[in-house]
Order: C-alpha cells, then sequence, then structure tokens
C-alpha cells in the first residue's frame, strides 16, 4: 500500500505540520522539551486508555510519552492519524487544557502525547506505521 515520505526540516520545536496520508489528516509535530516532559511524566494509572496505539509497536505496548513518540533519540516527535477516535471528526492542535489536541465535535481533549484525557473519545489518536528515513525525513505507511 501506498506511502509518503515527509520533509520535516523546517519544523521547529513547537511547530506542527498536517499531511494527507490514505485520505485521512496525519497529525506531525516537532514537540518542545517542556511538552515531551509534560508527557512523559503522566503516571499510566492517570490516562483514560493506557495502550499505545502505535502500530510500530507490539498491540500491548504501554502508553508512555516515550512509546507514543518517535521513540528513543526520537521522542519530540509525534506523528499520528488526526481522527477524533470519538466519531471521527479533526481534532484541533495546540488546543484544550493540555495543549494537545481538542475536539471541537464533543469536546474530547488529548495531551501532548495524543492521549486521550478527557471527553467522550474511548482511544488515544492512532499512530501510523512510519519510520525515520533521515533524520529530517519520515515515511509513513
Ligand atoms: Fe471528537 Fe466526538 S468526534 S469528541
Amino acid at each position: 500500500l501506498a506511502s509518503i515520505e515527509v520533509d520535516v526540516a523546517s519544523l521547529e520545536p513547537g511547530m506542527s505540520l498536517t499531511v494527507k496520508w490514505r485520505g485521512k489528516p496525519i497529525f506531525i509535530r516537532n514537540r518542545t522539551p517542556e511538552e515531551v516532559k509534560a508527557a512523559a511524566d503522566v503516571q499510566l494509572s492517570d490516562l483514560k486508555d493506557p495502550i499505545a496505539r502505535n502500530a510500530n509497536l507490539p498491540a500491548d505496548a504501554p502508553a508512555t510519552g516515550a512509546d507514543r513518540s518517535g521513540g528513543k533519540d526520537k521522542e519530540n516527535w509525534i506523528v499520528m492519524i488526526g481522527t477524533c477516535t470519538h466519531l471521527g471528526c479533526v481534532p484541533l492542535g495546540q488546543a484544550g487544557e493540555y495543549n494537545g489536541w481538542f475536539c471541537p465535535c464533543h469536546g474530547s481533549v488529548y495531551d501532548t502525547a495524543g492521549r486521550i484525557r478527557k471527553g467522550p473519545a474511548p482511544q488515544n489518536l492512532a499512530i501510523p506505521t512510519f519510520s525515520f528515513v533521515s533524520d529530517t525525513k519520515i515515511k509513513i505507511g
């Protein structure tokens, strides 16, 4: 199936972009060190959905800040399918109580790791298969 490559060289910390992949929005965000730390400091027991939902990891991987990100040495990077797990609206970035994502349809609040924290959505935003083909290029799919 089709994969795409996205050049993220211009994304400074704190910046994000949205690309389309298989008809879906894909959120890519270069998190600031503060955002990485805020996500990493959350206890799994405080999460509504403690599963990573990361297609690159085993199905039962926990939703730690690292396992929701680009992984070791790439923990600043977030790559997610931008479809609210409630009823499929597209959440707004850098929004909501956790400055992660906020879904305006029914008020689901996601944190800086895309984990559901409040509202009706049942799961964390899904992470597609992706890899870094270079330091500044991400292959999705
Ligand atoms: Fe996002 Fe309902 S579709 S909260």
